[in-house]
C-alpha cells in the first residue's frame, strides 16, 4: 500500500539544533513521523504526517498493561554522500517477533523498511554529517483500545519517529564501568526478555539508579534462577575475551537477540577469531579477570556499536579489565563494524541498505 505523505507547512518546520556534534541522546526529533492505525482486525492507511503529540484516551491498554513494543536502529551519513541503514530487515523481523510475544499484530516487513526510508528521505536534512553522529530511528507499537480489564487490545498505533544523535562516546572511544546486578533480575525463562517491550526496561530502572549513584552508568544482569550466569547489559549484549577466545552469553530466551551481536559474531569468525556462544559463570569470570585470563570485555548494541568495558563492580568489589585500556580485539571489531556502517569499508555482507 502506498504511503500518503502530508508534509509540514513552512511554519510547522522546526529549527534544527545548531551543534549536531554535541546532541544529547533522544532529545530532538525531526519534522515528520510515520503513523498507521490498526482497527477492526486490519491495518489502515500508512501515512507520514508532521511530528505531533497523540491525544489518547486514559483507558488505553498501553497505559495500564504495558502492551507495547519498539525497535532501535540507526541511519548513517556515509563518506560518499549516501544515507545508509544497517540491516533494517533484521529490525523488522525482531519487531514482529516482539509483536507475536506481546499479542500484537505484525507489520509487513517491506512496509516497515519502506516507511523508514520515505520518512528519512523527507527529513534528510536532519541526518547529521559529522563523524560519529547518526539518525536514531524508533519504530514503536502501542495498544490504544480505550478499555480497562486485562485483555489484548483490539486497536494499535504503529509509528516511527527520528532523532539526530551525537557521538555515543563524548570523550572519545573509552572503556566504560559496569555494575553487576545483585538485587533484581531483568528477565526469567518463559518471560518476555527476548521481546523488545517497555516493561523489560522499566523493571531495570531502580537498580540502574543505584548503580548510577555509585558512578556506574550500566548494569550487567544475571540469570534469574541461580543468579550465577551473565546475561546482558541494560541496552547492550556483552562479550569477554578469555584465553584468546571471545565468549558471549548464549541466547536462552531471556536475552535480546542483538543485531550488533549477530554481526560481531559473523565479523569475528571471518577475521579469524575464535568466538563461542556459551553460558558464562560470573564467579569464574571474575577469577579470570583477576588472574589475567580475561583480557578484554565489550558491549554490543546499536547505540554505541561496540563499547569497551574497563571495570566490573560486584557486591562491593571492583574488577579492572586490561588496566582500563581498550583491548586489541575490541578495537579491531569496532573499526570493522563502524567502517562498514559508515561506508568507509566495503560491505561484503550486504548489510547496508542505501536510502539515498
Ligand atoms: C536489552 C538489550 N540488549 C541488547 C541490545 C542490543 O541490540 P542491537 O544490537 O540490536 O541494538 C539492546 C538494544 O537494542 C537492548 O535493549
Amino acid at each position: 500500500m502506498d504511503i500518503i505523505i502530508n508534509k509540514c507547512t513552512p511554519e510547522q518546520l522546526k529549527e534544527k539544533p545548531k551543534d549536531m556534534h554535541h546532541l544529547p541522546f533522544g532529545r530532538f526529533f525531526t519534522d515528520h513521523m510515520f503513523l498507521m492505525k490498526y482497527q477492526d482486525g486490519e491495518w489502515g492507511q500508512p501515512q507520514i504526517i508532521p511530528y505531533q503529540p497523540f491525544t489518547l484516551d486514559p483507558a488505553c491498554a498501553v497505559f495500564h498493561y504495558g502492551q507495547e513494543i519498539f525497535e532501535g536502529m540507526k541511519a548513517f551519513y556515509s563518506q560518499n554522500g549516501s544515507i545508509n541503514l544497517f540491516r533494517p530487515y533484521e529490525n523488522a523481523k525482531r519487531f514482529n517477533r516482539s509483536a507475536e510475544r506481546m499479542c500484537m499484530p505484525t507489520v509487513d516487513e517491506e512496509l516497515f523498511v519502506k516507511a523508514i526510508k520515505e520518512l528519512i528521505i523527507l527529513d534528510k536534512e536532519w541526518v547529521p554529517k559529522e563523524k560519529g553522529t547518526s539518525l536514531y530511528i524508533r519504530p514503536t507499537m502501542i495498544a490504544t483500545e480505550p478499555a480497562i480489564g486485562l485483555h489484548s487490545s483490539a486497536e494499535f498505533y504503529f509509528y516511527i519517529i527520528l532523532s539526530p544523535v551525537g557521538p555515543y562516546f563524548k570523550a572519545g572511544f573509552n572503556p566504560t564501568k559496569i555494575y553487576v546486578a545483585s538485587q533484581h533480575i531483568r528477565a526469567a525463562p518463559g518471560g518476555t526478555g527476548e521481546a523488545k517491550t517497555g516493561g523489560n526496561y522499566a523493571g531495570t530502572l531502580s537498580e540502574t539508579e543505584i548503580a548510577k549513584k555509585q558512578g556506574y552508568s550500566q548494569v550487567l544482569w544475571l540469570d534469574s534462577i541461580e543468579r550465577k550466569y551473565v546475561e546482558e547489559v541494560g541496552t547492550n549484549n556483552i562479550a569477554f575475551v578469555v584465553n584468546e577466545e571471545i565468549l558471549t552469553p548464549e541466547l536462552d530466551g531471556t536475552i535480546l537477540h542483538g543485531i550488533t551481536r549477530k554481526s560481531v559474531i559473523q565479523l569475528a569468525k571471518d577475521l579469524g577469531y575464535k568466538i563461542k556462544e556459551t553460558k558464562i559463570e560470573l564467579r569464574k569470570l571474575l577469577e579470570q579477570i583477576e588472574n589475567g585470563e580475561c583480557t578484554e570485555a565489550f558491549g554490543m548494541g546499536t547505540a554505541a556499536s561496540i563499547s569497551p568495558v574497563g571495570e566490573l563492580f560486584y557486591k562491593g568489589k571492583t574488577y579492572q579489565i586490561n588496566n582500563f585500556e581498550i583491548g586489541k580485539i575490541t578495537q579491531h571489531l569496532y573499526d570493522e563494524l563502524i567502517g562498514i556502517q559508515t561506508g568507509e569499508k566495503p560491505d561484503k555482507y550486504g548489510w547496508i541498505e542505501k536510502i539515498i
